[in-house]
Parts: structure tokens; C-alpha cells; sequence
């Protein structure tokens, strides 16, 4: 039994050597060796590092400031995109896979041969990326209430990440949204933290399902075609003061824990790589200081085993301004239990101030090796020193067919019908014939990619147009109709033009235009002018079907009152055809409101289950159609 008996010859080979204390440079250290456990891997590797070689792991750095140079004399860990941050405009996922693997070729050139990972705002799809598939953003998820559907979308994601050579996506972003006016809203699956905590299941979907047995806390990914997730951010994040973007979440303990907290238990069970800590504070006392929550609880209580990853420039907020004692955040922030930084440009500073602190004794050096027993753990879990590079094969995973027609299932079975009556008033609108002799389409989103995807795709902020691949709304009303259907567009017709133009029917698109972060918080929640006034100068000369295009319950009884039926389609992402799917009825109405909608924004915060609850729509409201093809 040749195949027994070599790896006993070798063993037997090696303990020969360790008894004469034998350091030959031609046996492969232990650490590299894909046989033995992890966590024999970590402790081989881990005494193997200089306290340079330590910190460089503890940084993450942004693709802009990353050189060969950089790296390797830095001994760097990990490099992100931030939103936007592509190698150019359009790049082909070859032209991604040939940007990481370089950086990768340098870090895999250090001494000890350690493999970085790459992390991506993978928020709803791959986001950033040219030609990706743009899935509905959470908040449109959650109207759906299918969990099976949000792993399938995970199990996509993970495809199209890994075909761009990235290795670690930034979600999902597992927020209980408690006020609309919060610009992150729709980040959100839910007001509703047992909705959050189904939706959970885009962890499995990136990283593959745990196995049987598996002990809650530890980290796992399946391998080469899944990637590391990220649950955010830790804790809070949706409960701030009015919604203000990085806020002060005031609540008591009870509350934290039964809001906010839930969803990190289903994270944890799933086998979440890495957690990210929240900008905000829980009353008063910033996140990313935070040592009881984060070494206490979340490391103590929930035994969570990955990294912790600061948010952008996360650390420099603890001061304010932002920035003003670097070194004091950077000794706050590691001791409270972060273990990777997001610096994300000045890693000179960073990297200094840490290694003064280790020095003096301010931060101790088992806290460092905590760590990055953490990172170095996710790293020989997920097999990156087995799998370094990326796998050219996997490119054409980017925008395939069958990740569309998933977002397309997606986005239909999002749609919240709100309203469904008709002209005559005995016969609801919806569904719409698809033989008519003309037909106007109208809005500013009916033929806008850009605003039908939301903030947090191509760029940051979101933009407006055609600028990926994708299917409009427009487009998708042009392919469904019959072909003896004349469509007319126009983007804000008068009044006159649509009472003379003879149309059967009109449909007609508006919403809120993209926006993330601290850029989206909003007041007053009323969709931008040419909205109502397209909507009221259409819906003036003929039946009219009104789809809104929104992160979040917006002011909409005006809309209401103008329309014969209004769909709530949230930020569908970059396929149309979901929508006209339901609009022409193939596909039924059947999406659940995620959050509650408000009659007015003084009622704000009102969630279900308050008091005062007094809403328009309550949460779980939605018309329903009959299809014509099943599910
Ligand atoms: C994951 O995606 C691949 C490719 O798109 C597909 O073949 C597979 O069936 C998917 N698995 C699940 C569980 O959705
Ligand atoms: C919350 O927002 C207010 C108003 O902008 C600001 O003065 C305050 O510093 C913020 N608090 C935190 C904890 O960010
Ligand atoms: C460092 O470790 C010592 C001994 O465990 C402990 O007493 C001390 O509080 C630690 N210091 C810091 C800054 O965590
Ligand atoms: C509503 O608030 C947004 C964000 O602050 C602002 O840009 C917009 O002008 C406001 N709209 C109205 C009608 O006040
Ligand atoms: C759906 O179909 C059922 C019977 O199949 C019918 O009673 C009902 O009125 C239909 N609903 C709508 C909204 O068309």
C-alpha cells in the first residue's frame, strides 16, 4: 500500500529531522502544508512574523495607493475598491483578474509568501463593475420575503466577484432600518429585525453552506468559487437619531440586543467571515471604540473567530474632527478588538503609530496576534494560500444569462402594488393588455439605467444613463408588448399632448435619483420635480399605471391621488423585465412591504409595532394580481 505508506515515510522523515533540530531550508514549512489544520497553520505561521510582517496584515489599503513597492515592503494584508474605484472605465473582468493578480504576485514575492485578499462593496451584485448583473437593492429583497432567493443571489454574486479575481465582498449589510430618512436605508432588508435575520441567507450563498456540526463563530468559505463575507455594520447602524448618517443610536441594552443585535446570532451560525464595525455610536460612545461590545461580546459572548474590519476611514472618526489624534484612534480602535484597519490611503501613518504603540506597551502583543491569528484564519479557511491567483475560466460568470434571469425573478417578485383601481372604477387597472393600438411611456426612470439601479452602482453615488449593461424600463415595455403596440416615449409630456394623443393606456416612471451614505439623508422624502408634475400631466389624459423608483417609503399621496395603480419598485437594479412581467401579468403581484409607509414624515420613526402606529400602508401590505404563468 504504496499510497499509506509515503506520507507515514514522510512523517517519520520529518520528526527524524525536528529530533536533530534539523532547520533545513528544503522542508517546506508547516504552515504551507494544505493537509494540516488550520489552526496548526495559524500558530506555525503566526511565530514564523515579525511584528512588521503582523501589522502589515492588520492594513488594508485602496487599489490607488497600491504599488508592487508598497506592498511588498509593507508586508500589506488586504487592498479594497471603494465604490467606484475600478482599474478603468468598462475594464473587462480579464483586465480586473490581471489588476489583483499583479498585486497579488507582489505580496506573494514577501518573505513569508502570504496571499492578500481583496474586498469589494459587492452590495447588491457586483456592483462596481462594467456589464455586472445589478440585483435589487435589500430593501427590495426584503418585499420579497424569500430567503432562498437572497442565497441564490449570494451564490451569483460569489460568481461574478470571483470572475473579476476578488476574493471578499462587503456584505451583506444586515441593518435594521428604523427610519426611512436614513440615506442607507435601502441598504436595509427590513424595519423588521426577523425579516433582516432570514435575509441572512446571502451569507451561505457567498461563502457556501456550513456543514453539518459546524460551531457558530467560526469562519467559512467553500472554496474558489465563494468569497468571504461581511456582516454590517456592527451594531446599530439603522437605529441613528433621525436617521443621520453615522449617528448616535440611543437606546437601551434591551433594545439593542432585541432590534439590532439578532440578525449577528444568524450571521454567526452561518459562518460570517468577517464583521464590519458601524461609524455610529451606541449611546454616545463611538463603535469603533467599543471594546465591550466588540472584544466583549461579539469575540466573547458569540464566540465570532473571524477578523473585524473597520469601516472607510473608520477609526480617524472617532475624534472629531476626523482625524484630529490619529494615534489615539489608532490605540482605541485595536484595542477595543479590530483587528483589520480599511486606512485605506495613508498606511504610513497608520502602520507607524501602531508599531509606537506595541513598542511602548499602549497596545499589547497579544492583542496583535489575535489579529491576526483572525485574518491569517480566514485566509488558510478559504484555501488562499492553495488558491492565490485568479482563475480565468470564471470570467464569463459577469452578467451571464442565467444571473439576469435571476435578478429579473428577483426584481418582479419585489414589486409592492399599492393601489389598483381603473377609470371606469369596476375593473382594476393592472394587469395591462399587451395588444393595444398606442401606448405612451413616460418619467424621468423609464429609460434611465443609472437611476433604476440607485446609488452604489458603477459609481459610489450611483449616476444617471446608460452606463452598464442593462435593461430599462422602457426597454422592457418595447420587448413586451405585441408588436402591433405602438410606443411612445416621452419623458415629460403637457398635459395636452397625452389627452390628444390617443393613447390606450400610459405607464409612467418617477422616483428618487441615486444617492448613498450621508448624501442620501433626507428630510422632507419627496421625489424630485419633473416627478408628481409628470405623473399628474399624464395620468390627466389616460389611465394610468405609476412606477416609483425609490430606496425607501417617500411622500405619496399626491402620486396616489393622480394614479389609477401605483407600484412601489424600490431600486430594482439593471433588469426591466421584472417589472413588466407583472405590469403585462405573466407574473403575478405578490411583494410585502418591508417597512412601514407614513402618512406624514412628522410621524418619523414609526415602525410596526409602536404605540403610536398610525400608517398609510402598514408593514406586510401589497396588492395582489393573478398571473398567467406560474412561478
Ligand atoms: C449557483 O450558480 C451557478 C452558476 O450560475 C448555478 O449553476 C448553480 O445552480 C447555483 N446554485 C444555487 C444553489 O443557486
Ligand atoms: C449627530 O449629528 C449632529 C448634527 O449634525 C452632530 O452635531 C453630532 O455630532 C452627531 N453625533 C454623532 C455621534 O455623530
Ligand atoms: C496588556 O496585558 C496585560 C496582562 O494581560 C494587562 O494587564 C493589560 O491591561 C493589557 N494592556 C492593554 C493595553 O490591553
Ligand atoms: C428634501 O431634502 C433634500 C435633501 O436634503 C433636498 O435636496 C431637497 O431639496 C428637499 N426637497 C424639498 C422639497 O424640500
Ligand atoms: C384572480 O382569479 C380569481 C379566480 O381564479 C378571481 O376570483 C379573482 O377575481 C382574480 N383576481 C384578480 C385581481 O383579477
Amino acid at each position: 500500500m504504496a499510497l499509506l505508506t509515503a506520507p507515514a515515510v514522510f512523517a517519520a522523515l520529518l520528526l527524524f529531522w525536528a529530533v536533530l533540530g534539523s532547520t533545513d531550508a528544503d522542508v517546506a514549512p508547516l504552515y504551507k502544508d494544505p493537509a494540516q489544520p488550520v489552526e496548526a497553520r495559524v500558530t506555525d505561521l503566526l511565530g514564523r512574523m515579525t511584528l512588521a510582517e503582523k501589522i502589515g496584515q492588520m492594513t488594508q489599503i485602496e487599489r490607488l495607493v497600491a504599488t508592487p513597492d508598497v506592498l511588498r515592503d509593507n508586508f500589506i494584508g488586504s487592498l479594497l475598491s471603494g465604490g467606484g474605484s475600478v482599474p478603468h472605465k468598462g475594464a473587462t473582468p480579464q483586465e480586473w483578474q490581471d489588476m489583483v493578480d499583479g498585486f497579488q504576485k507582489a505580496c506573494m514575492s514577501t518573505r513569508l509568501g502570504i496571499p492578500m485578499i481583496y474586498g469589494i462593496d459587492a452590495v447588491h451584485g457586483h456592483n462596481n463593475v462594467y456589464g455586472a448583473t445589478i440585483f435589487p437593492h435589500n430593501v427590495g429583497l426584503g418585499a420579497t420575503r424569500e430567503p432562498y432567493l437572497v442565497r441564490r443571489i449570494g451564490n451569483a454574486t460569489a460568481l461574478e466577484v470571483r470572475a473579476t479575481g476578488i476574493q471578499y465582498a462587503f456584505a451583506p449589510c444586515i441593518a435594521v432600518c428604523r427610519d426611512p430618512r436614513w440615506g442607507r436605508c435601502y441598504e436595509s432588508y427590513s424595519e423588521d429585525h426577523g425579516i433582516v435575520q432570514s435575509m441572512t441567507e446571502l451569507i451561505p450563498g457567498l461563502q457556501g453552506e456550513v456543514p453539518k456540526g459546524f460551531t457558530s463563530g467560526m469562519p467559512y468559505v467553500a472554496g474558489k468559487n465563494k468569497v468571504a463575507a461581511c456582516a454590517k455594520h456592527f451594531v446599530g447602524d439603522g437605529g441613528t437619531v433621525n436617521g443621520i448618517n453615522e449617528n448616535n443610536t440611543i437606546i437601551n441594552q434591551e433594545g439593542l440586543m432585541s432590534i439590532h443585535m439578532p440578525a449577528y446570532l444568524n450571521a454567526m451560525k452561518m459562518g460570517v467571515s468577517t464583521v464590519m464595525i458601524s461609524y455610529s455610536s451606541w449611546n454616545g460612545k463611538k463603535m469603533h471604540e467599543n471594546g465591550d461590545l466588540i472584544n466583549g461580546y461579539l469575540k466573547g459572548k458569540l464566540n465570532f473567530k473571524g477578523f473585524v474590519i473597520s469601516d472607510w476611514e473608520g477609526i480617524d472618526r472617532i475624534t472629531n474632527p476626523a482625524g484630529s489624534d490619529y494615534s489615539y484612534s489608532v490605540k482605541a480602535s485595536i484595542n477595543a478588538g479590530l483587528d483589520m484597519i480599511m486606512v485605506p490611503n495613508n498606511f504610513q501613518s497608520f502602520i507607524s503609530l501602531l508599531t509606537g504603540h506595541v513598542n511602548s506597551g499602549a497596545i499589547n502583543m497579544s492583542r496583535i496576534d489575535d489579529a491576526v491569528t483572525r485574518i491569517l484564519r480566514v485566509k488558510f479557511t478559504m484555501g488562499l494560500f492553495e488558491n492565490p491567483y485568479s482563475d480565468p475560466s470564471m470570467a464569463g460568470y459577469l452578467g451571464n444569462k442565467e444571473h439576469r434571469d435571476l435578478a429579473r425573478e428577483a426584481v418582479r417578485k419585489s414589486l409592492v402594488l399599492l393601489k389598483n383601481d381603473g377609470k371606469a372604477s369596476d375593473k382594476p387597472l393592472l394587469p395591462l393588455p399587451k395588444k393595444a393600438t398606442k401606448i405612451l411611456v413616460a418619467g424621468s426612470h423609464a429609460d434611465n439605467l443609472g437611476y433604476q439601479c440607485g446609488g452604489w452602482t458603477i459609481e459610489w453615488q450611483g449616476d444617471t444613463g446608460r452606463t452598464t449593461v442593462g435593461t430599462t424600463i422602457l426597454d422592457a415595455v418595447k420587448a413586451a408588448v405585441d408588436p402591433s403596440t405602438s410606443v411612445v416615449f416621452a419623458e415629460n409630456p403637457d398635459a395636452d399632448f397625452v389627452k390628444n394623443g390617443g393613447f390606450s393606456y400610459a405607464i409612467v416612471v418617477v422616483g428618487e435619483h441615486p444617492y448613498t451614505e450621508t448624501k442620501g439623508d433626507n428630510l422632507n422624502l419627496t421625489i424630485p420635480e419633473p416627478g408628481l408634475s409628470t405623473v399628474q400631466a399624464v395620468c390627466s389624459g389616460a389611465p394610468c399605471a405609476t412606477v416609483l423608483i425609490s430606496g425607501r417609503p417617500v411622500v405619496v399621496q399626491p402620486l396616489l391621488a393622480a394614479s389609477d395603480a401605483l407600484v412601489a419598485a424600490w431600486l430594482p437594479g439593471s433588469e426591466g423585465q421584472g417589472i413588466t412581467d407583472a405590469l403585462f401579468g405573466d407574473y403575478g403581484f405578490g411583494g410585502k412591504l418591508p417597512r412601514t409607509w407614513f402618512k406624514s414624515v412628522d410621524q418619523l420613526p414609526m415602525n410596526y409595532g409602536d404605540a403610536h402606529y398610525d400608517p398609510l400602508f402598514p408593514l406586510g401590505y401589497g396588492l395582489t394580481t393573478n398571473a398567467t404563468k406560474a412561478y
